[in-house]
């Protein structure tokens, strides 16, 4: 049997953000009376579905293409390739698809983590194709999320059945729902690396385009200090929200938050000691609501590194491990990237923070073999620009000066903006 299983659970939140589509060609399928409800009680009915088939293996494709050709008047983009980035996957969902078929073969692992990706973050109805029927591969597909399997040479019979499974799950109205947006968590090698000072200032760079909603929740408790950093006080805390999830949702978050002047919210920690020990659920519940309302959520995690409940790992869209490049930092890194960074999982940006290259300390090779591969950003270590910025409580992304032109491209990167969509744009700057 082609088809050899229907992982038929739940589906997840979807994300969604401009993307811009390689699309080989654009294929229409023909109608069929093949899928008369005479022959399906939950044919896919009037309206076709639309599926992404994504194919590096041209012939597996084509050969994809002729399974469907006679299951009604589908909508099947074509992709010559996988997705790059987590970025590309999400842009990609954000097109609606109700299916995305994907060849398992041409890359095995990364197809895979494409796969938790989208499940992850969408509600579409995930198909792996293969020529190989291990069961280790199938179990491994149906773990990630995706729920059929297709077996080629494709049974077109089969691959009917599974496009009216597919059809039966699809919502009867889509609704068009706002893009969750990315989640930025920032987490300390050891205590003292710099996460809040950059953190605060991601956010702030993040906060200067209009066009985006920044929150920044300060998830370092119960003693975090981005309140301070930004010179901002707050009358609720990340402690409210946490313990009042059963009644959380943009509304009531909303009036937890301070807005700093440079247009970022922000969820402070609790100006008073208050011990708290947050639970998984309570944590992924707030971040749930931030992501319907905002654009950008950035968070300052603090050094915990028991990541092992929370979904941190799983929802991040990127995770910023910040480190210095002294010995007990680096050594913490490693153990932090091999333990949770090795395999599947979100997207890690190493930021070497109080960076001097031409220090006497440890050499950038012993700096790259310790992270297990080189670091995406160093901010150089500039005490007065810091200080500076803790006494006027002004922000350093707002000034200029080698740390805020860092952390306002780190800011970039995160929201997909090259630096030549910076410099082609005439008379606005996304991050001033
Ligand atoms: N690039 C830098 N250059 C100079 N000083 C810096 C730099 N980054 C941070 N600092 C200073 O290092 C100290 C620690 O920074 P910060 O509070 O951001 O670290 P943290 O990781 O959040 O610490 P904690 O574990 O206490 O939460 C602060 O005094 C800050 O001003
Ligand atoms: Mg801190």
């Amino acid at each position: 049997m082609d088809s050899l299983y229907s992982n038929d659970r739940g589906s997840n939140d979807s994300q969604e953000e401009q993307y811009e589509m390689r699309s080989d060609r654009a294929v229409t399928t023909d109608s069929s009376p093949f899928f008369n409800s005479s022959h399906y009680p939950e044919s896919i009915g009037a309206t076709a579905l639309s599926i992404a088939l994504i194919g590096p293996d041209e012939e597996r494709r084509s050969a994809a293409v002729r399974a469907m050709a006679g299951t009604g008047g589908n909508d099947v983009r074509e992709f010559s390739s996988y997705p790059a980035s987590l970025d590309e996957v999400l842009k990609m969902l954000e097109r609606h698809y109700d299916i995305v078929m994907m060849d398992l073969d041409s890359d095995p692992e990364h197809a895979l983590e494409l796969v938790e990706n989208i499940c992850a973050n969408g509600s579409v109805t995930v198909m792996m194709y293969s020529e190989k029927a291990e069961s280790d591969l199938l179990v491994r597909c149906m773990r990630a999320g995706a729920r059929e399997f297709l077996n080629i040479p494709f049974d077109s019979n089969l691959v009917a059945e599974a496009l009216v499974r597919a059809a039966a799950r699809r919502p009867m109205v889509k609704v068009t729902k706002k893009a969750a947006g990315r989640l930025l968590t920032f987490i300390g090698a050891k205590g003292g690396s710099g996460v809040t000072t950059i953190a605060c200032n991601f956010a702030v760079a993040l906060a200067q385009d209009p066009n985006q909603k920044t929150l920044l929740i300060d998830l370092d408790l119960p003693l975090g200090d981005a309140a301070l950093n930004l010179g901002i006080t707050a009358e609720y805390s990340t402690i409210n929200a946490l313990q009042s999830t059963s009644r959380l949702d943009a509304s009531f978050l909303s009036q937890l938050l301070v807005k700093h002047s440079s247009g970022v919210s922000v969820l402070a920690a609790p100006g008073k000691f208050i011990p708290y020990e947050a639970s998984d659920e309570a944590i992924d519940r707030l971040f749930e609501v931030a992501r319907q309302d905002f654009d950008n959520v950035v968070v300052d995690w603090g050094s915990r590194v028991d990541f092992s409940g929370t979904s941190v790992l799983k929802q991040a869209t990127t995770i910023y491990l910040v480190t210095q490049a002294g010995i007990p930092e680096l050594r913490n890194s490693n153990r932090l990237i091999s333990q949770f960074f090795t395999g599947s999982g979100p997207r890690l940006e190493i930021v070497i923070n109080r960076f001097e290259p031409r220090s006497l300390g440890v050499a950038e090779e012993h700096i790259t073999k310790a992270l297990t591969r080189p670091a995406q950003w160093k901010i150089p270590n500039d005490y007065p620009a810091v200080r500076k910025m803790q006494v006027n409580a002004t922000p350093l992304a707002l000034a200029d000066s080698p740390i805020s032109r860092l952390i306002k491209q780190m800011a970039r990167a995160a929201t997909g903006q090259s630096e030549t969509t910076q410099t082609k744009k005439k008379g606005f700057s996304l991050f001033g």
